[in-house]
């Protein structure tokens, strides 16, 4: 098995100066990158800011015999996403590895969530991972080498109460990771999404008894691959807490076919429709169609 190393690689990993950010800086430093140590600083919710975490973290790397620079921008704007990228520029010249970690909550039932609420998460998550991503894929298309790591959460892929907000940002992710996925194919650019549960100030309380085994730490050996040289998935998503990694994905069941289907053909054909024997994972949208095409015209 080869070791996993970055050999001077740039990497900018947003909302890194604290819980799984500032973990995954730690992981990266040590094997050899080069890192902007974002974040705006602020609570929770998003609320206030200063660049005293991200500095901090940057002393631990330095302390470890590593490179990094503090980053205060915020992912939010478009602007703050350009000057991310151009602090890795000015301080090491390039980017090419992006992790797109930088989060929030403002937690409520749907039907309680104010416009800023929604707004204001989306943007974070959502919009924040375009902000940054964008002026790096550009520089990551002309060098044909980009690795892009996007955070995304089982509150989305899967749901939680309280989380209309936060799950339907964290699954626009997804859809980026995709097309990203596809987009940068022959640029060598792969982009994965992670799906981390972890003890953090974001799930404080949440985990009692399993505390110490949720270490964030025991997510950054999955983002390290992810962001290496070595990774061999694109447009893939990963589940990792604990130690324990796994795949997620979206899957197509062979499903059932009648030219000329009715509502009550669906009815009675549900347990056919559902029936997850057999599923596939396509890899894009062509790869749908192309199976829907073999079964409704297959000459
Ligand atoms: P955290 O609150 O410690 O980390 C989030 C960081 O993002 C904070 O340091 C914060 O200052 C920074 N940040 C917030 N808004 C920002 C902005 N506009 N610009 C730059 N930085 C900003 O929480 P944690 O748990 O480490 O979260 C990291 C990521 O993992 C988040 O995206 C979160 O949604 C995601 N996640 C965490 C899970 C967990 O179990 N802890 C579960 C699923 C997803």
């Amino acid at each position: 098995m080869t070791d996993i190393g970055f050999d001077g690689k740039v990497a900018i990993i947003t909302g890194a100066g604290g819980g799984l950010g500032r973990q995954h800086a730690l992981e990266l430093a040590r094997r050899g990158a080069r890192l902007v140590i974002n974040d705006l600083g602020g609570s929770v919710n998003g609320e206030g800011g200063n660049v005293g975490p991200a500095q901090s973290v940057v002393q631990e790397i330095i302390d470890l015999g590593g490179e990094a620079v503090a980053d205060g921008n915020s992912v939010a704007t478009s602007e703050g996403g350009k000057a991310i990228v151009q602090t890795a520029v000015e301080a090491f010249g390039t980017v090419d590895i992006i992790v797109n970690n930088a989060g929030i909550l403002r937690d409520k039932s749907f039907h309680n969530l104010d416009q800023q609420m929604i707004e204001a998460v989306i943007q974070v998550h959502l919009l924040g991972a375009f902000y940054v991503t964008q002026p790096a894929f550009q520089i990551m298309r002309e060098k044909g080498y980009g690795r892009i790591v996007s955070t995304s959460s089982n509150s989305g892929l899967l749901g939680n109460f309280g989380q209309a907000n936060y799950g339907a940002a964290k699954m626009g992710l997804v859809g980026l990771t995709n097309v990203l996925a596809i987009e940068g194919r022959k640029f060598n650019i792969k982009a994965n999404a992670i799906a981390p549960v972890a003890a953090t100030r974001m799930t404080e309380g949440l985990f009692e008894g399993v505390v110490e085994k949720m270490d964030p730490a025991l997510v950054s050996p999955l983002v390290a691959y992810l962001a290496s040289e070595a990774c061999e998935p694109t447009g893939e998503i990963f589940s990792a807490a604990g130690g324990l990694i796994a795949r997620m994905f979206v899957g197509l069941t062979p499903g059932y076919f009648n030219p000329s289907l009715t509502a009550e053909d669906v009815a009675a054909h549900l347990s056919d429709i559902r029936d997850e024997e057999g599923y596939i994972v396509p890899f894009d949208n062509t790869d749908e169609i192309k199976k829907i095409i073999r079964i409704i015209s297959p000459q």
